[in-house]
């Protein structure tokens, strides 16, 4: 997959660098590359904003430098992603089906955001991190970037790690342990000691359930879910 990211702060992305995101650049399955927007403005303060038409608070991006930019980055193979606290909310689906793009343009905006015009034009699809407010697209393109690049073929060691975790399923995933068995008086569940596959799968499905019901009751879908899932969550 190759990656183009536009924002006014390059430096944002140098963690794409380190770590599995990394590893996977140097084994040539993504290739990332960061453009100052800046590049294709034209006056000597090189200015990206101006006031908001209609009056109100900050600054909006002007569509000119994103035009240019973007006329030189995107094609028709490409998913053009604007962050935005307004878009549609990201979830793991919706990271599975950025990852079949062979081709992705992120818009970072800041102030205001930017001029609606460029995200219509070129089809943008806006995408919210979450119910907050952020200085900026960045930190919430590291996110996609990140949850995205560990979908693709041979970009995780272990495709494994992909099917028990969080939300593949629609749950979140069970509570993890590792050695020594008893610390600080906190001991591993036995049944993990076990060497009993079929009880340990039960268990953790339980676990599952039981930490969604908690915590993210919106997640629960009961037509998804066994009898035996229902009898457990009713326990
Ligand atoms: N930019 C500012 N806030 C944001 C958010 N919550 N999600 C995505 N992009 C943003």
């Amino acid at each position: 997959m190759k990656i183009d990211i536009l924002s006014i702060f390059p430096e944002y992305f140098s963690p794409l660098d380190l770590s599995l995101i990394g590893r996977a650049r140097s084994a040539g399955l993504l290739r990332v590359d960061v453009h100052d927007l800046r590049r294709w403005t034209h006056d000597v303060h090189r200015t990206v904003d101006d006031t908001p038409y209609g009056g109100g608070p900050g600054m909006v991006m002007r569509p000119e430098p994103w035009g240019e930019a973007l006329d030189s980055l995107v094609s028709d193979d490409s998913v053009l992603v604007v962050p935005s606290p307004a878009g549609e909310p990201f979830t793991q689906a919706v990271a599975g089906e950025l990852a079949r793009a062979s081709h992705m343009v992120f818009a970072c905006g800041r102030y205001e955001g930017i001029d609606q015009r460029v995200i219509d034009h070129f089809s943008g699809r806006e995408i919210s991190l979450g119910d907050y407010v952020l200085f900026g697209g960045e930190v919430a393109v590291l996110a996609i970037v990140e949850a995205v690049a560990r979908l693709i073929p041979g970009v995780l060691g272990n495709a494994d790690s992909l099917v028990e975790e969080s939300h593949t399923d629609g749950l979140l995933e069970a509570p993890v342990y590792t050695k020594p068995a008893s610390w600080r008086a906190h001991e591993v569940p036995e049944i993990l000691r076990s060497g009993d596959h079929g009880r340990i799968a039960r268990w953790r499905r339980d676990r599952s359930l039981e930490r969604t019901a908690r915590r993210r009751p919106d997640l629960l879908d009961p037509d998804a879910l066994s009898p035996r899932d229902l009898a457990a969550l009713t326990e």
